[in-house]
């Protein structure tokens, strides 16, 4: 292109529609030409560079010598050749044409990768399914729960060393507040066994899969959040038979029909008696192996028949209704279904992991 700066015969009008005629059919015939980005891009430096640009070079030229009142017409004239320049490289009709023709639509498209349900969800569906088949119901719960919901209603009072069984985090800035409102991080889901006593009246079957929260230090085996699935079960004439049978056809179902069960003594406020079930290993059948510490048996649960002062804070009636309820951590069972190792691999995103699930 002609870099030159044209000389102005004069202001006058005649002179001005000359010159800028001229600089009109310069653009017109380069714009014709833009049939590449990069070509498109220098014709943009080469005419509206704010340095270098021929737009400003020839409006300094022109301007400085130019008389007061020929300003105006030259200013209109400028900014109908930047129109037009602008309009050039807002039409761009040749770069579309060119990228076209080099869109090969044979070409086989991008397939989106089908998800899967995670080992923890699909988990606690199994287990969730499990007990719905026995006509149970879901109930969830807050996850941030006042210390009453979370310690006091489950038979635990202040001050009770049962709560140091569970290492709380709690939200800050609460002490103004009295006990029982401060806010934490549930410990557990049985809170949501209260809640769901004050709304429904017996009888009960309900399971409350759900995060919880405690101060681990985390290592292969624990997490300060993991998953639990709770189960409540509040009807007339129910005992500890109910509950053993209620677990062993659970565990059953989970880990096949070999699966024997067995109860020890344990100790949870919100439970008399309470107990801790344990399954035969599934890793050798009973006979004893690294996994269950060659004792052929795999501790999994909390469980026991629900306390009378906890029916207390409900208002049940307890000679006329009795319970049960249990607990088991889902991240423990995840590990056990499928041999996982470390339980941070459910939390760590790590697609070759995840992609064993599928
Ligand atoms: N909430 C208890 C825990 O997290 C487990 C449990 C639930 C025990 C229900 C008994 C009955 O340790």
């Amino acid at each position: 292109m002609n870099d030159s700066i044209p000389q102005l015969e004069s202001y006058d009008e005649v002179a001005l529609d000359k010159a800028f005629a001229a600089l009109a059919a310069e653009v017109k015939a380069e714009a014709s030409k833009l049939n590449s980005p990069d070509a498109q891009e220098q014709f943009r430096l080469d005419w509206l560079g704010r340095k270098q640009g021929r737009l400003k070079l020839i409006s300094d030229a022109w301007l400085k010598t130019a008389p007061a009142e020929a300003r105006k017409p030259l200013g209109i004239r400028f900014n109908q050749l930047k129109q037009q320049i602008e309009d050039a490289l807002a039409t761009d009709a040749g770069i579309t044409e060119t990228n076209t023709t080099s869109l090969d639509i044979t070409l086989p498209g991008f397939r989106p990768r089908i998800g899967v349900e995670h080992p923890l969800i699909r988990t606690t569906n199994e287990i969730v399914a499990v007990f719905k088949a026995m006509g149970y119901s879901v109930a969830t719960g807050p996850e941030v729960e006042t210390d009453y919901y979370n310690f006091e209603s489950l038979n635990f009072p202040p001050n009770h060393p049962a709560r140091d069984t569970q290492d709380t985090l709690v939200v800050a800035n609460q002490e103004q507040k009295p006990l029982r409102q401060r806010l934490l991080m549930r410990t557990h889901t049985s809170p949501v066994q209260i809640r769901t006593m004050e709304q429904q009246k017996p009888p009960l079957r309900i399971v409350i899969p759900g995060n919880v929260y405690r101060n681990e230090a985390e290592d292969a085996t624990h997490l300060a959040r993991f998953q639990q699935v709770e189960g409540l079960c509040v009807d007339t004439h129910i005992t500890f038979s109910d509950l053993k049978g209620t677990l062993d056809h659970a565990m059953k179902a989970l880990f096949g029909s070999s699966v024997k069960t067995r109860f020890f003594p344990s100790f949870f406020p919100f439970t008399e008696p309470s107990a801790d079930m344990q399954i035969s290993c599934i890793f050798c059948d009973g006979k004893g192996c690294r996994k269950c510490k060659h004792s052929g048996w795999i501790e999994l649960l909390g469980c026991g028949m629900v306390d009378p002062a906890v029916f207390g804070f409900i208002g049940y009636d307890p000679k006329k209704f009795s319970g049960f309820a249990f607990g088991m951590g889902v991240e423990r069972i995840a590990m056990m279904k499928y041999g996982v190792g470390d339980v941070g691999q459910f939390y760590s995103n790590d697609m070759r992991f995840l992609e064993q699930f599928a």
